[in-house]
């Protein structure tokens, strides 16, 4: 069965500006987005950029806006007559292919390691089961961006405000009994997470279930 897909086309080196444009292709059952973006690719045009590895939700590298959502396209049935546009919020290298270079930039500073001295007292270590608890969901974090695109305070303050995946990440070293760095104040004084709204729209993206808005809401309950 043919059916359309319509994708908003850029390329910065030679459009003035961004662009629709459809595409047929042969739909199967159990297709997902990112089947379509590769059959466009094989069978009509070898030139649509887009970006993958895995193909099952763990490089957090597929990330695009389906009829307006931000989504994984390899977890994401494919649908009569979609609209794939890159995600948003951050800048367009070409077509589907986001700057993830302009948000990583944002990440050295957040000192994502263990930071500690001294080795344990005693081994093995213990962690208690609420710490890891935590430490688990914040490190199901697959820096797919798609928190970052729907949420409303980066787009208005993206250098104020480093967004919910930075706070995520950041979240795994904050929630890990054996780092020794005082995480707080990185989250306050140059994360700027006060700002968060706590609208939840970054929870509702997330496809590995992580919750940044929760996370966000129980560090600064716990640093009033
Ligand atoms: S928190 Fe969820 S939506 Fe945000 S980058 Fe991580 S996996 Fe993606
Ligand atoms: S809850 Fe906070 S981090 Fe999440 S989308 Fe809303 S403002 Fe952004
Ligand atoms: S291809 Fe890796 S998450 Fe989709």
């Amino acid at each position: 069965m043919k059916e359309i897909v319509k994708i908003l086309r850029y390329n910065p080196q030679v459009d003035e500006k961004p662009y629709y444009q459809e595409f047929e292709y042969e739909y199967r059952e159990g297709m997902t987005l990112l089947d379509v973006l590769n059959y466009i690719y094989e069978k009509v045009d070898p030139t649509l950029s887009y970006s993958y590895c895995c193909r099952n939700g763990h490089c957090g590298l597929c990330g695009v806006t389906v009829n307006g959502k931000a989504v994984l396209a390899c977890k994401t049935p494919a649908s009569p007559n979609s609209v794939i546009e890159p995600l948003k919020n951050i800048g367009i290298v070409k077509d589907l292919v986001i700057d993830r270079d302009e948000y990583e930039r944002k990440l050295p500073k957040l000192r994502l390691f263990l930071e500690r001295q001294w080795g344990p007292d005693y081994e093995p270590e213990k962690i208690g089961m609420v710490e890891f608890e935590k430490f688990k969901v914040a490190s199901r974090c697959v820096q797919c961006l798609c928190c970052v695109s729907v949420c409303p305070e980066y787009r208005k303050n993206p250098h104020l405000f480093d967004g919910p995946m930075a706070y995520v990440l950041e979240a795994r070293h904050y929630y890990d009994p054996r780092d020794e760095l005082n995480r707080s104040i990185i989250f306050f004084n140059s994360q700027g997470i006060e700002r968060c709204t706590e609208c939840g729209l970054c929870s509702k993206v997330c496809v590995h279930k992580v919750d940044p808005a929760g996370i966000i809401k129980s560090i600064k309950n716990a640093n009033k």
